[in-house]
């Protein structure tokens, strides 16, 4: 029984739910396939992996962090390209209007149906008489994009303006470029995270918390220029050997360093190589089994729209390996995106030349018997902004953007073409992006899916979960050897002390045997257990449990924060 997988799966997705870690939300209304609760314990467990991803990239130096709204305006999405493109294919079953995913129908008979156009997908399913997944009907509808995408109103009425919940968190850190820039004082390379909800309308959610209609994401976006050689240091990571499977178009699946994979053009870009390394490292401290992540390249025709290389770092569990973590070269694909649709040009970064250069050049230069009655006191901050436009514009009238963030508009009588020589310093060009996006939920589910361990005690089942105690959701304990007035006065006070500090979670257990207590809270991976006996009236001393071996050992009661707070020493045990 122990050995079989799915009975495994079965066996931790209950006791998930029994002990308050993930539930299905919504439940009394009949609950909603894609739509998950974190109970008491899942949601300080979240909690304490997305700070450890925030304080994994502020480490860095030059990443800070942003928030966004949710709520996106449909310009921002069309111009990203989402409202065109962020599809998947769904195929319909004829018999009962049962809708599924037409690459997951497939899985079966292609390597990576994520490629395959809706026309190969339509002819998988017929070739291999794929049968519908509710009604076992063979009967389908030619298989169709699906945006997906959730809409929504800004407004009532006819006022009202079309929007989305966003679709990932990247949006919010483009539009906030500018701010970022001068943050940063006009220097690159730079990086913001921004972790919160993303919603997508899964066609058909399946496999409890890897596809979800509204999820945790947590990006980062870091703005290079791509005529700077990037230069990273591998050093850390000489001797690990990471797993990859490239596209196979350009090799075999291999063994070897970042460093290597960078310098051999594995990973075509080192910024692209080194994101992949620090996430490597960011899973393994949160408790991800090392043997069990690999890199895997995108081929073509898998890549996102916006994507001009990307690998994803899969975890393998209960669901066969899973992409987790998307690693982007997003080029200036969104910037130049969104410049294009807004003719901001605020989204550029400058780059000095060596020596200035002298060159001919065509500017647009305002009329002064037009632009002053037309702007009055504008009339120079308009004179000052066309001096400073980039690229003519391709028609006219035109919105131009003013320094002080006013926008206005320019008819072609306003201005005249003239052709000037100038001394220039240097350019305003579109920085590149490179974007590790984690999906928090897919790596919480494999954290909990690695930790969960299952052994026999005294002929019976016996469960653990092994959590780091840097993500785990309660620390401690505290058990009263009886619940008798003095013991469990001094084990409430211990409970309330240790709960009073930050950063440290305990919990009071007073019923049930001492090892049924033991094993409640091996259950849910609380690491240190702490007992107060009789001995512990008398002198303050108790008694603390390591969760992974059951040793224990006395310390004073007024040592307990302390030494719960920079982990036992290493000779406490
Ligand atoms: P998939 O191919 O599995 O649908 P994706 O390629 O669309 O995933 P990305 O767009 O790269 O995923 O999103 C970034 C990360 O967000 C993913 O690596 C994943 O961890 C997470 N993610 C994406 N979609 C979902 C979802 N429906 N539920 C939970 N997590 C998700
Ligand atoms: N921001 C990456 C993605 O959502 O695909």
């Amino acid at each position: 029984m122990m050995s079989d997988p799915q009975a495994r799966l079965e066996r931790l997705t209950s006791m998930l739910r029994r002990r308050g870690v993930i539930l299905p939300a919504f439940e009394i209304h009949g609950g909603v396939a894609g739509l998950f609760d974190f109970g008491p314990i899942g949601g300080r467990l979240r909690r304490r992996l997305n700070n450890a991803w925030l304080e994994h990239w502020a480490a860095q130096g030059d990443i800070v962090e942003i928030d966004s709204p949710t709520i996106t305006p449909e310009s921002v999405l069309i111009a990203s390209g989402h409202v065109g493109e962020f599809n998947d294919h769904m195929s319909e079953c004829n018999a009962c209007g049962g809708v599924f995913r037409s690459d997951h129908l497939v899985e079966g008979f292609h390597s990576n149906p994520d490629v395959l156009a809706p026309k190969d997908l339509d002819q998988l399913i017929s070739n291999n008489n794929v049968n519908c997944l509710t009604c076992g009907a063979m009967d389908w509808k030619d298989a169709q994009p699906m945006n997906l995408m959730f809409s929504t109103r800004i407004g009532t009425m006819k006022g009202g303006r079309t929007a989305y919940m966003r679709p990932e968190t990247a949006q919010g850190m483009f539009m906030q470029f500018p701010a970022l820039y001068r943050h940063f004082r006009n220097r690159l390379p730079f990086g913001a995270v921004q972790t919160g909800k993303g919603y997508r309308n899964e066609i058909s959610p399946r496999q409890g918390m890897i596809r979800l209609r509204e999820f945790n994401m947590a990006e980062l976006e870091y703005f290079i220029d791509p005529e700077v050689e990037s230069s990273h240091d591998f050093s850390k990571w000489v001797s690990s050997r990471f797993n990859f499977v490239p596209d196979p178009e350009f090799g075999e699946p291999l063994e070897m360093s970042p460093g290597e994979a960078s310098t051999q053009n594995i990973i075509r870009h080192p910024t692209v190589a080194w994101f992949m390394a620090r996430t490597w490292d960011f899973l393994v401290s949160v408790g991800i089994d090392p043997a069990k992540i690999r890199f895997r390249q995108h081929e073509g025709t898998e890549m996102a729209h916006y994507a001009s290389d990307c690998w994803d770092a899969e975890i393998h569990g209960s669901y066969g390996w899973i992409e987790c973590v998307g690693i982007a070269h997003r080029g200036c694909y969104d910037l130049a995106a969104h410049e294009s649709a807004t003719g901001d040009n605020n989204l550029r970064a400058w780059r000095p030349y060596d020596e200035p250069k002298i060159v001919d050049k065509t500017v647009l230069s305002g009329k002064g018997a037009v632009i002053g009655p037309s702007f009055r006191d504008q009339a120079s901050a308009v004179n000052e902004a066309l001096e400073l436009l980039i690229d003519m514009p391709s028609k006219f009238p035109f919105e131009l953007s003013l320094g002080n963030g006013d926008k206005v508009t320019i008819e072609s009588e306003m201005v005249e073409e003239k052709r000037i020589q100038s001394t220039e310093h240097g350019e305003w060009f579109l920085p590149h992006v490179v974007e590790p996006a984690f999906g928090i939920d897919r790596i919480l589910w494999h954290i909990l899916d690695h930790a969960y361990l299952e052994s026999e005690k005294g002929g019976e089942a016996y469960t653990v979960l092994r959590l780091s105690p840097s993500i785990a959701p309660i620390d401690v304990v505290i058990l009263p050897l009886m619940e008798k007035d003095e013991l469990a006065e001094m084990a409430h006070d211990i409970h309330r002390r240790i709960c009073s500090t930050k950063n440290l979670a305990s919990y009071y257990d007073g019923s049930g045997s001492i090892g049924r207590r033991y094993a409640r809270a091996d259950e849910v991976g609380v690491p240190w257990a702490v007992t107060i006996d009789h001995e512990s009236l008398q002198n303050g001393s108790v008694t603390i449990r390591r969760r992974d071996d059951g040793k224990q050992v006395r310390i004073q009661s007024d040592d307990l924060v302390d030494t719960l707070t920079i982990g036992p020493s290493a000779n406490l045990f």
